[in-house]
């Protein structure tokens, strides 16, 4: 086996495949094209978004990567995702909402721990921009 070849086999294991698709798009409304009825309707994700190392710039330059995005549905169940090396981050997984949601950078041990009951909805950048809605302060920015 190659080492990519088995680089490729240890992502596939982790369930993070970084195909040129999961790559594009940072910063957008995930849920606008990963919905049925949308332009990926295959995977219709719970929850999806993007994590920034910097408030504002260029998406495409600015995704921080390896961060893991903890989430606690309004049930209780906890989803752990980790960002791509664009700073995107998804799952299908059911959850319940609104979702309380921590980001911990495994590199620096440093997180930052969200509020509980503001996190509605799961298409996380539709709050979480530079010109943010819905109460939000901004990007999701890595810790
Ligand atoms: C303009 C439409 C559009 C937007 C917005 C969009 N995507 Fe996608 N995405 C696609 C398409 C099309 C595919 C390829 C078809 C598929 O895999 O469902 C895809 C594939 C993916 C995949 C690969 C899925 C897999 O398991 O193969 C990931 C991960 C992904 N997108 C993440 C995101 C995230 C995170 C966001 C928001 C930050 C996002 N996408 C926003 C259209 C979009
Ligand atoms: C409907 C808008 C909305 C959506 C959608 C949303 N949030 Fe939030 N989020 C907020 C608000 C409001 C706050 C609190 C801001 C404050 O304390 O001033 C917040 C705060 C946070 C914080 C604390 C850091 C910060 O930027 O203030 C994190 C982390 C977070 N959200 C993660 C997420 C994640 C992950 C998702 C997607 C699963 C998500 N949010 C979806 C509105 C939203």
């Amino acid at each position: 086996m190659r080492p990519i070849t088995a680089a490729a086999a240890a992502l596939l294991a982790a369930g993070c495949v970084e195909s040129p698709d999961a790559l594009r798009n940072a910063g957008e409304d995930c849920g606008s094209c990963h919905r049925a009825g949308g332009k990926a309707p295959e995977h219709p994700f719970t929850a999806a978004g993007s994590v920034f190392a910097t408030p504002d710039g260029p998406p495409a330059r600015a995704g921080a990567r390896g961060v893991v995005v903890a989430l606690r549905d309004a049930g209780g169940r906890e989803v752990r995702l980790e960002t791509n090396s664009a700073g995107n981050f998804a799952t299908e997984r059911a959850l319940r909402f609104p979702v309380a949601a921590t980001i911990e950078d495994p590199a620096t041990g440093r997180r930052t721990v969200g509020p509980v009951g503001r996190c509605t909805a799961g298409s996380c950048d539709l709050c979480h921009a530079p010109v943010p809605a819905g109460g939000a302060r901004g990007r999701l920015l890595s810790p």
